[in-house]
């Protein structure tokens, strides 16, 4: 926990070996219960969401074993069904232990989830895609209540590509009878990260990154050994702290095809960008352009996550910018907090209008969800004077070191 305490000016510049994706590594995380076998996981992050996971994996009566960025899971000893309401308060996302525990149990009971304060987070299509393979679910005082006698595949169309719902009917259906395909499937990196993981455990599972996937049910999976891909939201949120301070930055382990929409965006705002393989060089100029408009979509559009940390970076830029937030309805959090720190932002409904002031000032403000938090991050690095950033904890949940980084790259950071 603590407070963030940074005194803005100082040019981020330098390189950044960037962290795994924590979006793959918690399905995956999920997924390893249906290994008849030990999992070896590479590249996994150090979070808050990431040890809250491997706490799950063992209330459930696996074994956890981290060693540096190392991950081993044996869940051969899984004892247990049941995710307890204290677990799924804290984290939304443990909704998706829901397929693989049916997947491996024929049954399963969670509690209904928590997590990021960012407007209603529904699980319907979750259930939905659940109930399509034959399970029953019962709602009962806060619980959901799965089981069935066989996972039987079949046609899972999502009204909306719901990244979490694709991944839990992934999870549900790999071990089915028969065939399973999902329509209107998210297409995200991370499902194709999942994906490409179920596979090396013995998984038949085509067409992730489409809308359209294909599982042919196996009857069983093992243990498998797997690389976890770059975050590709923890990059673009570096390549905004370095833009707003005007430095240059070299991103390494990234993936820089998956992350086109936001790279056209910063390149809009007038920096300068050498991509490899898996390298992104940024450039940035003196003072940025304003972003003519922006609007969060599904994958490949651009994402809701760096939403906020943009909006830090459209503060200070020359001229307007227009954010259209379209995936969670509460995901502006920011504002209020940016405002204090002399941010120009006029919120009506799903849209923020912000106009380009010439300087941010430093200011107490708190950090009330994940991707909002690192928002004041980049502010605050920009900002005349010092800011104190309190609701850490939510930062923790999506960045490693965030201080040890940007330390590294010339920040005046600590923790309190
Ligand atoms: C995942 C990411 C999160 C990201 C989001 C959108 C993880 C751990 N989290 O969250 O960082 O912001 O994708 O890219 O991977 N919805 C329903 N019914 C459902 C499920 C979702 O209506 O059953 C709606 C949600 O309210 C929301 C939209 O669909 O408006 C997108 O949600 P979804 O794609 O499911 O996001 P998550 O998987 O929760």
């Amino acid at each position: 926990m603590g407070k963030l305490v940074i005194d803005g000016g100082n040019k981020i510049s330098g390189e950044i070996g960037v962290q795994g994706a924590k979006n793959a590594v918690l399905p995956i995380l999920a997924a390893t219960v249906m290994a008849d076998g030990v999992c070896t996981l590479k590249n996994c992050p150090y979070l808050r969401d990431v040890d809250k996971t491997d706490l799950v994996l063992e209330r459930l009566g696996c074994r956890v074993h981290r060693a540096g960025n190392t991950v081993t899971v044996d869940t051969r000893g899984m004892c247990d069904c049941k995710i307890c309401e204290d677990l799924m308060r804290e984290m939304r996302s443990s909704i998706i232990f829901l397929g693989a525990i049916i997947s491996r149990c024929k049954k399963a009971v969670v509690s209904m989830p928590g997590g990021c304060p960012i407007g209603l987070r529904p699980i319907d299509l979750h259930l939905k895609a659940l109930r399509e393979l034959g399970v029953d679910i019962q709602e009962e005082h806060g619980y959901i209540k799965c089981s069935t006698d066989k996972i039987v595949g079949g046609n899972i169309h999502l009204d909306f590509p719901s990244v979490g719902a694709t991944e839990n009917a992934m999870l549900a259906a790999v071990c089915a009878e028969g065939f399973t395909t999902i329509t209107n499937a998210a297409r995200e990196p991370e499902i194709v990260d999942l994906g490409n993981f179920l596979n090396c455990m013995g998984a038949k599972v085509r067409g992730m990154g489409g809308s359209v996937i294909k599982i042919e049910g196996v009857s069983k999976l093992h243990g498998a050994e797997y690389t976890i891909m770059p975050d590709r939201i923890v990059a673009a949120t570096y390549l905004a702290a370095s833009a707003i301070t005007g430095g240059e930055i070299c991103l390494k382990n990234v993936n820089p095809r998956d992350m086109v929409a936001m790279l056209h965006v910063l390149l809009d705002m007038g920096v300068q960008l050498r991509i490899e393989k898996d390298k992104i060089i940024q450039k940035a100029p003196k003072k940025l352009e304003s972003i003519h408009i922006v609007r969060t979509m599904p994958y490949p559009g651009f994402p809701t996550d760096i939403q906020s940390p943009f909006m830090a970076l459209a503060t200070v830029a020359r001229g307007t910018s227009i954010f259209i937030e379209n995936i969670f309805e509460n995901r502006f959090q920011h504002v209020d907090e940016l405002t204090r720190m002399g941010a120009d932002i006029k919120v009506e409904g799903r849209s923020a209008v912000v106009r380009g002031v010439n300087a941010l000032q430093g200011a107490n403000v708190v950090a009330r969800e994940l991707r909002g938090g690192a928002a004041l991050v980049v502010a605050a690095l920009a900002a005349n004077g010092t800011t104190t950033i309190g609701g850490t904890e939510f930062i923790d949940r999506g960045y490693e070191n965030i201080e040890k980084y940007l330390l590294e790259c010339g920040a005046k950071i600590r923790r309190e």
